[in-house]
Formats: C-alpha cells, structure tokens, sequence
C-alpha cells in the first residue's frame, strides 16, 4: 500500500498494533527494534527535512547494506520487475526517469500516509535480532490490514539516516532501519494496483525424504 487517505490514525490503534508486533518470537526473547511513531507536525517536520535533501541532492549514506553488493544478475532481474511493477500501475513510462525520480522522493514523503513510523534497531545487535525485527514487521502489517488499514515498509529511509537521527533526536546508539507508512487505504489511487509475483516453489525449496 503506498496510497493512503488523509483520516488520522489514533495513537491508541498504532499502540495495539505495537503491542501485537511485539507478541513476534525472537530469539531468546531479547524483542529487538524500537518504533518512533510520528503524526501531524511531527512528520511533516522530519518528511520536510528528508524532501529537502533528496531535492537538493544530499548525498545518501544508509548506516547498513540492505542488499548484496554487486547485485547479482538474478536479484537485479526479481528488483527491476518490482520496480517495473510499480511503475506500470502508475502508468511510468520506464524510460521517464524524472517520473521514477518523482515517484522514488514519494517515500521521503512516507506516501502521504497520515503516519510515519521510524524503526530502529540497537547498532551492536547481531544479524539474528534483524530477523526478529523482521518478524515483528510481519507482524505489524498483518495487524494493521486486519483492522482495515494498510502499511508498507520503507528501507529508503535509511538511506537518509542521518537527516533521520537529527530531526528525531536518536541515541548515537541506534540505527535506523527503515520506516512504515501507516494508514487507511486509499481505493482510488493507481499506485494500490501494484502487483508483484514470486518465484516458482522449486527455485527456493528443496524437499527430501518425503513419500509424496
Ligand atoms: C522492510 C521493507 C522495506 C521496503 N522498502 C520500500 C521502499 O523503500 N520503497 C518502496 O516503494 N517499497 C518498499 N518496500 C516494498 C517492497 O518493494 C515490496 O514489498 C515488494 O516489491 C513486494 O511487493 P508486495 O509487497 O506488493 O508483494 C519495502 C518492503 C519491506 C518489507
């Protein structure tokens, strides 16, 4: 979902929908990830400064490498049929770079959503504890749909880490990880007909010892 009506959300719904996602597993309990849950002014004033240096250019610095690096030639393919996915609902035309540049600022703007969640995760924690972040994630968008609302993660947040660690005031030691847009669908707009697919079952599980 990255098309959202403007009604609000309260703080009391995004609170049950916190403590849901917080019912996730992780290991050993530990409950890693922190949510910086923002609305009205608030996000206006982080997505202001976050427009802002993408408009002027800002240098992008992510506190994290979210994908391989070089990516290999079969994940560019799965990237770029998402991207393509996106854009054809929007009617983009894939050479129309200034529309996808548009469209890729969007995020900076947390799509108009009514309200922008930051998540971050404790710097030294290992690459399990973002597994269960992960799952708290899951957790969270699940909940919010089953209560009639919508949310879609944003990794390019973190691209703006450090606009995101100043507006917000966060402890040196958190990362930021991503943000999510949280609010009621919008039917009307293009951009919610977006459709991805997967891939086939035999590309990625491998059965053994089964009669069947
Ligand atoms: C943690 C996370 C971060 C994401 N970051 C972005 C993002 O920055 N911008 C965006 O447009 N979509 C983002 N997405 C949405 C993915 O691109 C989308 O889930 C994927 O293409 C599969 O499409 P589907 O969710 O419609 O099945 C993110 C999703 C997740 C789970």
């Amino acid at each position: 979902m990255r098309g959202f009506l403007p009604e609000p959300v309260s703080r009391a719904t995004v609170a049950d929908l916190l403590s849901l996602a917080r019912m996730a597993p992780s290991g050993a309990n530990l409950q890693p990830g922190e949510f910086h849950v923002l609305t009205g002014d608030a996000l206006a004033n982080l997505t202001g400064k976050l427009d802002e240096a993408m408009t002027v250019g800002q240098p992008m610095v992510s506190e994290y490498s979210y994908f391989p690096e070089p990516m290999p030639a079969r994940l560019k393919a799965r990237q770029q049929a998402a991207g393509f996915a996106l854009y054809d609902a929007l009617g983009i035309a894939k050479r129309d770079v200034k529309a996808r540049r548009e469209q890729f600022q969007r995020n900076y703007q947390f799509f108009d959503a009514p309200v922008g969640i930051v998540v971050s995760i404790q710097r030294d924690m290992g690459k399990g504890c973002f597994m269960d972040l992960g799952m708290a994630l899951m957790a969270f968008f699940l909940a919010a749909e089953s209560r009639g609302l919508g949310a879609t993660g944003i990794g390019a947040l973190a691209n703006y880490a450090d606009v995101v660690h100043e507006a917000l005031a966060l402890e040196p030691s958190e990362m930021v990880v991503c943000g999510i847009a949280l609010g009621k669908p919008d039917p009307t707009q293009a951009v919610n007909n977006c459709r991805t697919e997967r891939e086939p079952l035999e590309n990625y599980a491998w059965f053994k010892g089964f009669d069947d």
